[in-house]
């Protein structure tokens, strides 16, 4: 079972989407095994936006991404990664299939809406960014073998 980090953006909190978002995911089947809040700082913006330092873009997401709160979640499933980058959408809203959370919501690439994990080896490291150990939980929801076959 794979664990994936999700960040509702400051955009997705300010346009009243955190229930369109969380929802979207919840339908699909994922599992919520941790959520918050939170204010990001500078300091954790370019923790998490380290792969991107380089970027002529990098200020600008380090500013953006701690301008105002942002719900963190953990979603669990097999497969969670491609699950919830495929209900993202693609990183411009604009070539985002209709159907996507940025393809139905989002119009800018620097406006849209949600964060996820890119491959296995960053949601280890994003996930232990944004929670503690404690902070995720282990739990059994009775549709699970209605989600599932396995
Ligand atoms: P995210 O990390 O936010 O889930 O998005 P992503 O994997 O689809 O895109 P990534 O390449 O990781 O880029 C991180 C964020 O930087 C902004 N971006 N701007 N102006 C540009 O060319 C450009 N490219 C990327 C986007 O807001 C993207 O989500
Ligand atoms: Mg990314």
């Amino acid at each position: 079972m794979e664990r994936t980090l999700v960040l509702i953006k400051p955009d997705g909190v300010q346009r009243g989407l955190v229930g369109e978002v969380i929802s979207r995911l919840e339908r699909r089947g994922l599992k919520l095994v941790a959520m918050k809040l939170m204010q990001v700082d500078d300091a954790l913006a370019r923790q998490h936006y380290a792969e991107h330092v380089d970027r002529p873009f990098f200020a600008d997401l380090v500013v953006f991404i701690s301008s105002s709160p942002v719900v963190a979640m953990v979603w669990e499933a097999d497969a969670a990664v491609e699950v919830v980058r495929n209900t993202m959408g693609q990183t411009n809203p604009a070539s985002s299939p209709m159907g996507t959370i940025r393809g139905d919501l989002a119009l800018d690439i620097g406006r849209n809406l949600v964060h996820g994990s890119d491959s296995l080896e960053s949601a280890a490291r994003e996930v232990a960014l944004f929670f503690g150990h404690a902070e995720i939980l282990d739990y059994q929801r009775n549709t699970d073998l209605w989600i599932n076959e396995a």
